[in-house]
This record gives structure tokens, sequence and C-alpha cells, in this order.
């Protein structure tokens, strides 16, 4: 009987968790161009200036990214974050970034011109 009872309690977990995941992919957090202003202090260095490139640990392009589409700017980072996409920095850059973060960082970068 105890051992049913956690199963199935196991199991509500487990739907749940399923389910939250696919509420969580349409509830995305909203970005939040105020608050971004904190954070992209780290960003700045790189993607401030218009043709700028990162010396370091080669030479790379650094992208344009003012004035991208949220969505764009926001799966980029979630790929850096989850590795599907690689590059030194960013992976280490997006690593450190909450949901939120990134939301709010998407926000503001697709709002300046
Ligand atoms: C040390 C320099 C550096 C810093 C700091 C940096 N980036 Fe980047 N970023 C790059 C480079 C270089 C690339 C291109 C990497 C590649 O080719 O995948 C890139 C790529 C990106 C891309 C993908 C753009 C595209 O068109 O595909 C996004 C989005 C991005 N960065 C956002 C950010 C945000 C937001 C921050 C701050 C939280 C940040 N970056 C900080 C150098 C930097």
């Amino acid at each position: 009987m105890k051992l049913r009872t956690s199963l199935s309690v196991l199991a509500t977990v487990a739907s749940c968790a399923i389910a939250g995941q696919a509420v969580a992919a349409d509830a995305a957090p909203v970005g939040n161009v105020q608050n971004a202003r904190d954070k992209v202090s780290m960003c700045i260095g790189c993607h401030g200036i218009p043709g700028y490139k990162a010396s370091f640990p080669e030479l790379y392009h650094v992208p344009m990214i003012a004035g991208q589409n949220a969505k764009y700017i926001e799966a980029a980072l979630n790929e850096y974050k989850k590795g599907a996409r690689s590059h030194p920095t960013m992976d280490a850059i997006a690593g450190s970034l909450s949901d939120q973060d990134i939301a709010d960082l998407a926000a503001y970068y697709a709002n300046l011109k």
C-alpha cells in the first residue's frame, strides 16, 4: 500500500513536471528593458561597438545584436547556455544568465536601435 501511494505520487510529480515545462515554454519570462540596464554592462564591452572584433582568444567578429528580434537574441543566448551553439566567451556569459536575465537582455537589445 505504501509503495503504491509513493508510486502514484511519483507519477503525479512526473506528469506535473512535464506539464509544467509545457506551460513554462508558453509563459516564458517577459523581458523588462529597465531591469536589463544593470545587466548589459557585461555585454557592451563587445557588443556596444559597431564593427568591433573581440581579440580573445582569437579574433572574432562580434555580431550586431542591437535591433535584432528579441526572440532571435533569446534563442541565441539559450543555445550558448545549453551548448547547442558554442563560443568561449558567449558560453560563459550565457551560462551565468537566468531565463529572466535572457528575456530582459533580449528585450533591451531588441529595443536598441
Ligand atoms: C568578450 C566579448 C563578448 C561579450 C562580453 C559578450 N559577447 Fe555576445 N558575442 C560575442 C561574439 C564574438 C559572438 C559571436 C560568437 C559566434 O560566432 O558564435 C557573440 C554572439 C552573441 C549573440 C548571437 C548573435 C547572433 O547574431 O547570432 C548574442 C545574442 C549575444 N552575443 C548576446 C550577448 C549578451 C546579451 C551579452 C551580455 C550578457 C554578450 N553577448 C556579451 C562576444 C561577446
